[in-house]
């Protein structure tokens, strides 16, 4: 998709969009549009149910009098709520409403409304960026698909008095846009393509951001004791990864202690020996999503050169039935010394991210560190796919998580952590055993993981399995993987940790 930036011209090919805000209150361009159709877009307005709330959008085909195809009005609300995320949603549903009408090119009019609280080329440069993100697809695998069914816009031109000014506030959300997409084209592949080698390779890519990469294999993780995280991988034939991707950013990066992203890289989890039912197993190609996440992330802050050091680091073990898989009651050791025992061989994610975030923390120092992870079904049940389920050691990091999860559409929920719950992972042989029972299973999850947490290090833990993947679209997130968390971290990086 071609997205540019240009003057308000409304005698263009293709289709030709306008806002209008809510109570059918028609901007400067809506109304010459009007104007020079003789009153079409006002009798279809009055035809229709369109009042111009926000993601509402009404179509006039082959106007009277004009170049363009058809004219598509937008929704947007109230004026005075219109936000970044707003306009993103605004830019999506352009991209949505025209994708497949047969249109090639578009022209959003961006006008100044009254009682707005951006500026125009801000609403134009954001709604670019939804546009972008909404326009995702992955049709790497199509070789038969029709001509006729492939979408047919593949340029928007958002047009706005300040077009530089629009240009150039797009650039950061371009860059961030790319992350995004990193990590959808990592999540969306199958099992077959993306296993934990295949993966490092593609995390290559970010070196020429001047991202620095550091990838341990099976015999430097066998040395420094990762016995969990080993314990998973020993079932398959492809050999675990663990890859670190710094970013030094910061000015006088050198003294500086990072923010750490840990993502969890299941490449396909069977369960192992406590095998899932075949129903539905092949959404376990996306039980990688925290490591493409950090992926993702990592692209974006390097792209756009944010102001501060961070690493991630990812986990990237297949979870297989096998011959050599481990047993439900093996007893294994951490990176950390801690000994557990594996009750359960589909709780494994906990079990790579102990001693990914071990290694982490030993390797980078950092003052925080954000995991993110497909780890529990029970977050799906307690929080359904709105929010991602938020446990922290730390207030002041979850106010901030949540202040930049409601800034991005990416919202998140603290959930409680508490002693009360370790009595659910005792262990009659180890220090702990690896799942603690149905009862608040996120938690005791989490609670395992807290474990494998350094003193004095401000920590959350995102358990993003039940939003990682979207069966129905939403204005700026297609079907499918949604990466959700790149834009979340991104926005509290640029809110929190840059420039310190
Ligand atoms: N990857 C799964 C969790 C998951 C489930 C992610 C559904 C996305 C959608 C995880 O490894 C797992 O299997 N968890 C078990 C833990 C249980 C054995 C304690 C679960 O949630 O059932
Ligand atoms: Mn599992
Ligand atoms: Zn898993």
């Amino acid at each position: 998709m071609r997205l540019t930036f240009s003057r308000i011209d409304l005698k263009r090919q293709g289709a030709i969009v306008a806002l209008v805000s809510q109570n059918k209150t028609l901007s400067a361009s809506a109304q010459a549009l009007d104007k020079a159709t003789g009153g079409a877009v006002g009798n279809a307005i009055a035809a229709s149910r369109f009042t111009g709330a926000l993601d509402q959008t009404l179509t006039i085909m082959a106007p009277n009098g004009m170049k363009a195809g058809r004219i598509l009005l937008i929704g947007v609300g109230k004026p005075e709520d219109i936000d970044e995320l707003a306009a993103q949603r605004i830019g999506g549903r352009i991209v949505a409403a025209l994708a497949d009408s047969g249109e090639k090119t578009a022209s959003v009019a961006v006008d100044a409304i009254k009682g707005v609280k951006l500026s125009a080329a801000t609403v134009a440069a954001n709604a670019a960026c939804g546009a972008r993100l909404r326009s995702y697809r992955f049709d790497k695998y199509r070789t038969t698909e029709k001509a006729d069914k492939k979408p047919s816009l593949n340029a928007v031109a958002f047009m706005v008095h300040d077009d530089a000014g629009a240009r150039r506030q797009f650039v950061p959300l371009e860059k961030v846009a790319d992350g995004v997409f990193f990590t959808r084209d990592l999540v969306s592949e199958p099992a077959n393509v993306i296993y934990p080698a295949s993966f490092a390779q593609r995390a290559r890519a970010l070196a020429k951001l001047g991202v620095k990469l550091r990838i341990l294999d099976e015999a430097q993780m066998k040395k420094l004791g990762m016995g969990a995280l080993l314990g998973v991988a020993q079932g398959s034939a492809n050999k675990p990864r663990i890859v670190a991707m710094s970013w030094n950013g910061a000015p006088r990066a050198k003294d500086k202690a990072p923010i750490c992203f840990v993502g969890k890289g299941v490449t396909f989890d069977t369960g192992g020996i406590s095998i899932k039912p075949a129903g539905g197993m092949e959404d376990m190609k996306w039980d990688m999503a925290g490591a493409g996440v950090v992926a993702g992330l990592m692209h974006a802050l390097a792209a756009r050169k944010a102001r501060v050091n961070a690493v991630g680091v990812v986990g990237l073990v297949e979870n297989m039935p096998s011959g050599t898989a481990q047993r439900p009651g093996d007893v294994v050791k951490t990176m950390s010394g801690q000994t557990i025992e594996v009750i359960n061989t589909d709780a494994e994610g906990r079990l790579v991210l102990a001693d990914a975030m071990w290694w982490a923390q030993k390797t980078f120092k950092p003052h925080t560190l954000i995991d993110l992870a497909t780890l529990t079904g029970a977050i799906i049940i307690s929080l359904g796919h709105h929010h991602a389920g938020m446990f922290s050691n730390n207030d002041a990091l979850c106010d901030q998580l949540a202040a930049a999860g409601k800034a991005t559409g990416e919202p998140v929920w603290r959930l409680p952590l508490g002693p009360e719950y370790d009595r659910q992972v005792t262990s009659q042989i180890a220090d702990m055993k690896n799942v603690g029972g149905r009862d608040a299973g996120s938690i005791t999850a989490a609670q395992i993981l807290q474990r494998f947490i350094q003193k004095d290090v401000a920590w959350a833990h995102l358990d993003i399995a039940g939003v990682a993947w979207s069966n129905s679209a939403s204005p700026i997130v297609p079907r499918g993987g949604t990466a959700f968390g790149v834009r979340l971290l991104d926005r509290l990086v640029a809110d929190h940790y840059e420039n310190r």
